[in-house]
């Protein structure tokens, strides 16, 4: 229904007038190639696919605004980053009050003792490490649990995206597992150590951890990086099981679906890992993750540690748990990732994913839409996916790119890749309206 020509029109189209509406940004990235590595301080700044970077000017709650003056409703939240909303005031006290107190000193402050009881009373997990951001606590949650199993094998779902992790970029293509194609410079071949397998696949999951070699398996309890892809009834329960009975870890990686409700998709409908990571919002966009664990995983941590020889782990780094981090980490668990904020989230999100419905049916077309709590998403197809090999065949990158533009000319954002959409503690029913109403735009320009 909607053609291929019809689509490069309105790229065409919108890349024109995305140049005429930017002098500004297209000033300062003509500036910034001077020595920026391709014109952006990081390589992600280029996948929204505009003709050049659009320049942030500032941004609060959930409307940014460029440095040409345009202001957006922020649908996209730096990618979960500022899911709470931009510069809640709450971190950016504790940041300010922070700021003259020293940033970093290697040592605990006051704040880590309140940051560790808020995780977790939150998280139902005894004992939490604090690092950088959540690719480096999956990669200190991957080796942690390769040295206290003893066992040299990570599995994880085909689709799935756990951050710069090496280990986990394995794909199923035809059922064959291929290192992702994309990974730069990975002279080893990580497939000897890494079993992928599809989502939602419980037969699959038995007989891969039959074999009794498998570490842990690290998991979204809905994948998010694939599109979406919902655990099927019952699903979680039996991973869950199965990890349990062949002595394997199961690791719970929350950095996205922390937008199911407070405590995560873990404490809204379970089961409980054995670890658990949450990264991206958990300082209110302060660079900072966390891991936790059972008070079992604990105990053969220091096990582990003491039948090895002393000397760096291998795990963590120097402005790990620095005192910015923590004081914004205090504040944004306790002040800012609420019950409150969720009451608010939480239905504005069902209302985002119900009006975002109407208009795709609306225009006669069959896509369908899904949401992970206040993390929304529209798929160019009618049926959900139930594993990643199903999600990626659904993905459509040319309308996406269409409409991802035709939206930020309009003042939208929504996340640069795939169409995801959230909702802040901050973000407004006019600003979900405004959503609908330029996709419906979009839409019946690109039908026709
Ligand atoms: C589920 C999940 N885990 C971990 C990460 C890595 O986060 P970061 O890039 O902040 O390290 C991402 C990033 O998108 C993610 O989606």
């Amino acid at each position: 229904m909607i053609s291929d020509s019809a689509i490069a029109a309105m790229i065409a189209t919108e890349r024109e007038r995305f140049v005429a509406a930017n002098p500004k940004s297209a000033a300062l990235g003509q500036a910034a190639a001077r020595h920026w590595h391709r014109g952006v301080p990081f390589h992600w700044m280029l996948d929204w696919g505009t003709p050049f970077p659009l320049f942030a000017d500032r941004a609060q709650g959930a409307e940014l605004w460029d440095v040409d003056g345009h202001r957006y409703d922020d649908l996209c939240l730096g990618d979960t980053g500022s899911m709470f909303g931009h510069s809640p005031a709450p971190v950016a006290a504790a940041i300010a009050r922070q700021a003259s107190r020293g940033l970093t000193y290697m040592l605990p402050t006051e704040d880590a003792v309140v940051v560790a009881d808020a995780l977790a009373e939150r998280f139902k997990l005894p004992f939490w490490q604090v690092t950088s951001s959540a690719s480096e606590a999956n990669r200190a949650v991957i080796r942690w649990c390769r040295g206290i199993t003893g066992r040299d094998k990570v599995l994880v779902f085909n689709g799935c995206y756990h951050g710069a992790v090496d280990d986990v970029f394995v794909d199923l293509r035809d059922g064959v597992p291929e290192l992702r194609k994309s990974l730069v410079g990975q002279v080893y071949d990580v497939r000897q150590h890494t079993v992928v397998i599809e989502f939602n696949d419980l037969a699959a999951l038995e007989a891969a951890l039959a074999k009794g070699d498998v570490a842990c398996v690290l998991a979204e309890p809905a994948m998010t990086n694939v599109g979406m892809v919902m655990p099927q009834p019952g699903y979680l329960e039996a991973l869950r099981l199965a990890c349990t009975r062949q002595g394997t870890l199961l690791v719970w990686d929350e950095t996205h679906t922390i937008s199911t409700g407070y405590g995560g998709h873990t404490a809204t409908y379970g089961p409980l890992p054995d670890l658990f990571v949450l990264g991206k919002p958990v300082a209110g966009g302060v660079p900072c993750a966390v891991f936790g664990f059972t008070a079992e995983v604990a105990a053969r941590m220091e096990q582990c540690r003491e039948q090895g020889e002393k000397g760096h782990s291998g795990i963590g780094t120097t402005l790990s748990a620095n005192a910015l981090a923590l004081a914004a980490m205090r504040a944004c668990l306790t002040e800012v990732m609420t019950p409150q904020a969720y009451a608010h989230m939480l239905p504005l999100a069902e209302e985002l994913a119900a009006k975002t419905k109407d208009v795709i049916e609306g225009r006669g077309l069959n896509w369908h839409v899904t949401h992970v709590g206040s993390r929304g998403e529209f798929i160019c197809d009618p049926v959900p996916a139930r594993n990643g090999t199903e999600a990626r065949a659904k993905m459509r990158g040319d309308l996406e790119h269409a409409l991802h533009l035709f939206l930020i000319n309009r003042g939208v954002l929504i996340a640069p890749f795939h169409n995801m959409t959230l909702v802040s503690p901050a973000t407004t029913t006019s600003q979900v309206d405004r959503l609908a109403e330029v996709l419906d735009d979009c839409l019946k320009i690109l039908i026709g």
